[in-house]
């Protein structure tokens, strides 16, 4: 759902024909999703304990990053230069080698798992589990965009120049599958990439280009540049050589970069304000259990994280529901990362400004389900209980402000009709959930939603690659909107030459 209208000739005839592509191509019908670690298996645990063990004194990535640093105009002018003249050669190689070495990057990512594990652990305050669904995230883009790569070659052949010179900007709370994903659907497409971490996350930027340089991706063709978010900055995304920027990141940052350059080609995926609906047909259960990680999976800290629950009816009267939500809640392991049992994690940093706000302060007639609590034990003020605010009234702040961190608002509907225009009521449209085991109340949903990804009786986070593309509508997306994990992405990152009739 979105706007996903990448301009391009081809698009609705062949590139949403993956079977068919696959044959004309010779590739494998169907994609296969990477499979996270199963903590079932013995073998899986003594691997874990290991990584826990590491996570307080890693280092992995310093002395990389610690060489990426750019502090002045004149090296950041040279290395833009080289990305350009390298991509020329890294463009006009056949599809079938970049895919090669996209395949190659795939198996080494996999290979890389434990550590990558540890430096977003490390780094970021990820625990195990949410950073190792992100490495099978980025393992699956790997394989993804490769086979994309084919099919638009198949497909377009000469009629599609890549951009030559990506800058990838990616955030710091999905710290490894969104950096991997913009910098390998860059890659795959023919483009040069300027990875410009974002300053939270920088070693795991670093150990995700070492895994890329180290099977084949040249250095100058992925050039990794830490540099501050100041002048360079802004130098960097208004640069002219600069063809494509993929940013993930806050609406304001999008429009931030666009004031500095009106004509950005911008592919960026920007801010939700998420809310999952439950109906009085839903299976309460299961919506109890989807809601919840939803909301606090990453200490709330996702673009897609359910951040409001609409109860309709009955529910919102539900006793019994609402002693289910604050039970499954408290019953969150919260933890550092190096707790192997922690399920919910510290945020990035001590909450200031509207975050703060959030933890502390209520609206109007607002009440805690439960309270946010700083644990005890905690002198950085990181490590967040998660709490539940109900009676969040339309048009308050809870109702329409995107907070990013563990806590989460209720707001009740007398219908479902009425629910949806609560939903829909927000700048934003990143994910979007219904609980309903009522077909009629999914088809009127499904017309009336305004949000890029649909959840219905799912969490509303971790979306799959290839099989759930992922991109916003409204505020939550800027520029030609194709989802990344979707067939359309690498399209965004060229331009068709305009001899080429594409027809
Ligand atoms: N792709 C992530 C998710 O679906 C958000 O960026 O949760």
């Amino acid at each position: 759902r979105g706007a996903d209208d990448t301009g391009g000739p081809f698009l609705e005839t062949a590139v949403y024909a993956p079977r068919e592509l696959d044959e004309a191509t010779g590739g494998a019908p169907g994609f296969a999703n990477t499979p996270d670690s199963d903590p079932s298996l013995p073998a899986n645990r003594d691997w874990a304990r290991e990584i826990h063990e590491r996570i307080a004194d890693s280092t992995l990535g310093v002395s990389t990053i610690d060489a990426a640093r750019v502090d002045d105009a004149d090296t950041l002018e040279s290395t833009i230069a080289g990305v350009r003249e390298a991509a020329a050669l890294w463009g006009a190689r056949p599809a079938t080698e970049r895919a090669e070495v996209l395949l190659r990057a795939a198996a080494a990512l996999e290979g890389r798992r434990g550590d990558l594990i540890e430096v977003a652990a490390s780094e970021t305050g990820k625990v195990f589990a949410e950073a190792d669904v992100e490495v099978s995230e980025a393992v699956d883009f790997a394989r993804y965009y490769a086979a994309k790569a084919r099919e638009l070659d198949a497909v377009a052949g000469a009629a599609f120049e890549p951009a030559r010179v990506t800058v990838v900007t990616p955030p710091w709370n999905f710290p490894l599958a969104i950096p991997a994903g913009g910098v390998l659907a860059a890659l795959a497409a023919g483009s040069g990439v300027v990875f410009k971490p974002a300053p939270q996350s920088r070693r795991c930027a670093a150990v995700i280009a070492e895994t890329l340089w180290e099977v084949g991706v040249p250095r100058d063709v992925l050039a990794l540049v830490d540099i501050e978010e100041g002048d360079l900055g802004r130098e960097l995304i208004s640069h002219e050589s600069v063809d494509r920027v993929i940013l993930t990141g806050s609406w304001e940052t999008a429009a931030l970069f666009r004031s500095w350059r009106p004509d950005l080609p911008l592919l960026a995926e920007t801010s939700g304000k998420n809310a999952m609906i439950i109906t009085p047909s839903a299976d309460l259960d299961l919506a109890v259990a989807d809601l919840v990680r939803s909301a606090f999976g990453h200490a709330g800290q996702k673009c897609s994280a359910a951040s409001l629950a609409i109860l309709v009816g009955p529910v919102g009267r539900s006793k019994r529901f609402a002693r289910q939500l604050a039970d499954a809640t408290r019953s969150l392991h919260l933890g550092w990362p190096t707790d192997p049992l922690a399920e919910v994690g510290p945020v990035i940093e001590r909450p200031e400004g509207k975050l703060a706000w959030s933890l502390t302060e209520l609206d109007g007639d607002e009440k805690w389900l439960i309270e946010p609590a700083l644990s005890d034990d905690d002198p950085t003020g990181r490590l967040w209980r998660p709490g539940i605010r109900v009676g969040v009234q339309p048009g308050s702040r809870f109702h329409t402000e995107e907070f990013f961190g563990p806590v989460l608002g209720v707001m009740h509907a007398p219908t479902l009709e009425r629910a949806i225009e609560l939903q829909n009521a927000v700048e934003y449209g990143l994910t979007a959930g219904l609980h309903t085991q009522d077909p009629a109340e999914l088809a009127l949903w499904l017309d009336r939603v305004q949000a890029g990804n649909l959840y219905v009786n799912r969490g509303i986070t971790g979306a799959i690659v290839q099989r759930q593309p992922f991109g916003g509508w409204k505020r939550s997306s800027v520029g030609p909107g194709a989802k990344a994990g979707g067939p359309n992405y690498l399209i965004g990152l060229g331009s068709w030459r305009s001899s080429g009739s594409g027809t």
